[in-house]
């Protein structure tokens, strides 16, 4: 017996020696391994048995903890019954879109498969999440946070905490996947959600002790499905440190608007009587306002949370757009490199094109879709990215998207944009519907340099800030409103650029930007992993020799 287990673990040991030499990318940096069994299990977060998705048995998954430059092996096992596949929200994956997880670039693990991620947290720091980004998995859970630390030797700009914790929030629903993602099929809109979690927890459900005195770092994420929501501490302060991987101005706020598929990291110093306090997370922009709460619990706590959780702030738009517009880079900090951040000077840089993209919610063959442009995206039979490789025709064409509003009704097309490695460009998210829409860019950080009211134009650029804003992979923009990013397309690949709206990214307000270099070289991007599962018009390929 005793002698068995040895042997065992000999085979898993060498298992792991093989991986560490056959992909041997990055030799220098660091492996971590995680393996991870995806199932359904019973899950009871607001009170009702539902089935949850979980990652070894946890709801919400392992936290994934990391160092910049790591290479990440994760190998996944699909234990459900129906394809899966896992994303990262703010990972840039370098020359490296084949790890992004979205259907236009991984084929999904077939039900009882298995298939190993193997990724470079390359020259990033901060908070992210994952999360499932096939069907509508994540209505039933399956993300978990992840957390990049400095390497050590970089300056980070405040002493470390006595503790990290991460909050994944989100608006919650008590109908299950498949019924939601039926409704939407269906071409109707989803319900009101039925509650907040905070870490997969209703009502006082999760606890955060700290001691007395002490500073703690909290990792907020939003990683609900409709919902933006604040986020606020009763009785105390946050101290504003990183937002998605910048390092910013540390400024002092009671809450902090989050809106789908952000993160935001904060300082929180134990400087009040020793007590139980509210955590409170509550919707904003609805109504009626929902609200969850946590508690913060002091180790020499006096008593328990006492007094009504505080409120947030009313539903109006200009304190959250204030607020937003208050957050900025730290240009003397160091990011993720010893230099600067704020030696890279993104105003200075002349933009060579700008995309406009506005959403909008057309009701298309009798069906509630949401376009881009006036394209509702459809998934092709077979994933864009792999399509590209192989020089599959008939899967999608570029030029597939207008990069201009036209004004025009909705149609269905699997739209893909094209753009040129090391550009940089200006993209104006439009909003004119009365809704907060949330965007995200995969594959790259982008300079958040103007939001505010009513329609751009190109004088709007006189208000941007060219200076100090901070780079970021998710932004907000809001109802009537524009929101203007640059970003620099330095990293060759196939992206998308989706709704954080969940039944809107599900129904068709996204697309993917295919940012191509001719050279094909290995500088620019990898080539196509040994293990990329193959299927639709590729299934049968070969990918390239071991
Ligand atoms: C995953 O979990 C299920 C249920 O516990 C179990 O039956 C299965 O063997 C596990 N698979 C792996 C690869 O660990
Ligand atoms: C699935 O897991 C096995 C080990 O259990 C491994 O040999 C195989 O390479 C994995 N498949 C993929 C596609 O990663
Ligand atoms: C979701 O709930 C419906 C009943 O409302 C049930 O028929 C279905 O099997 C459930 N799906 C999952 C994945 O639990
Ligand atoms: C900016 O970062 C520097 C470290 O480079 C730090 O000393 C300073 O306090 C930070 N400034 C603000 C306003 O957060
Ligand atoms: C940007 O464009 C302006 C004029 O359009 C030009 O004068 C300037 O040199 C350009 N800057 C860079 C860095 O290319």
């Amino acid at each position: 017996m005793e002698m068995r287990q040895n042997r065992g673990l000999c085979l898993i040991f060498f298992f792991f020696i093989f991986l560490f030499v056959v992909s041997c990318v990055n030799a220098e940096d660091p492996y971590r391994f995680f393996t991870w069994n995806v199932t359904y299990g019973d899950i009871y977060p607001l009170g009702v048995k539902q089935q949850g998705i979980l990652i070894n048995g946890q709801f919400p998954g392992p936290k994934i903890d990391s160092v910049t430059n790591d290479n990440l092996i994760i190998s996944v096992f699909n234990s459900l019954d129906e394809p899966f596949l896992l994303s990262w929200n703010g990972l840039q994956h370098r020359r490296n879109s084949w790890q992004d997880g979205v259907y236009g670039t991984n084929c999904p693990i077939p039900p009882g498969q298995n298939f190993t991620y193997v990724l470079q947290v390359k020259d990033q720091i901060g908070s992210f999440f994952y999360y499932p980004s096939l069907a509508f998995h994540k209505a039933a859970g399956g993300f978990g946070g992840i957390t990049i630390l400095s390497r050590p030797g970089i300056p980070v700009p405040f002493p470390p905490p006595a503790g990290d914790y991460t909050i994944l929030a989100g608006d919650w629903f008590k109908k299950n996947h498949t019924d939601l993602k039926a409704i939407l099929d269906g071409g109707n809109t989803l319900p009101a959600p039925d509650g907040i979690l905070i870490n997969g927890r209703g009502w006082n459900g999760y606890t955060f002790t700290v001691n007395q005195g002490s500073t703690y770092r909290f990792r907020i994420s939003n990683v609900g499905l409709a919902t933006s929501f604040n986020f606020r501490i009763q009785g105390h302060k946050m101290q504003l440190v990183e937002v998605e991987g910048s390092h910013t101005l540390q400024n002092t706020y009671s809450s902090l608007d989050v809106h789908l598929g952000q993160s935001y990291s904060v300082l929180v110093t134990a400087d009040q009587p020793a007590q139980d306090y509210y955590i409170v997370v509550s919707s904003r922009f609805t109504d009626p306002v929902i609200t969850s709460t946590a508690i913060l619990h002091y180790s020499n706590s006096a008593g328990s949370v006492s007094g009504a959780p505080p409120g947030g702030p009313t539903t109006e738009i200009d304190w959250s757009l204030n607020q937003a517009r208050s957050v900025r880079w730290n240009l003397t900090a160091s990011g993720p490199r010893p230099n600067p951040q704020g030696s890279y000077h993104y105003g200075m840089i002349n933009t060579t094109r700008t995309i406009r993209v506005a959403n909008s919610a057309p009701v298309i063959n009798g069906k509630q879709r949401y376009a881009v442009n006036s394209v509702s995206f459809i998934p092709a039979d077979t994933p864009l990215k792999i399509a590209d490789y192989f020089k599959i025709s008939g899967v999608f064409n570029l030029g597939s998207i207008p990069d201009n509003p036209n004004g025009g009704g909705g149609y269905l097309q699997t739209s893909v944009m094209a753009a040129d490695f090391r550009a940089f460009i200006e993209i104006v998210f439009e909003n004119s519907e009365n809704t907060v829409q949330s965007w995200h860019v995969d594959g790259y950080a982008f300079f958040v340099v103007g939001m505010d009211g009513g329609q751009w134009s190109s004088n709007s650029r006189l208000s941007y800030n060219l200076r100090d804003t901070v780079a970021r992979s998710t932004v907000q923009v809001y109802p009537m409103s524009w929101t203007a990013i640059y970003v620099a397309l330095d990293n060759v690949g196939m992206w998308n650029i989706r709704s954080e709206d969940w039944a809107r990214q599900y129904l068709g307000q996204q697309f993917y930007l295919r940012v191509y270099s001719p050279a094909n070289s290995w500088r620019d991007e990898y080539p196509i992993p040994k293990n990329a599962l193959l299927c639709g018009r590729a299934a049968g390929r070969k990918t390239r020799p071991l």
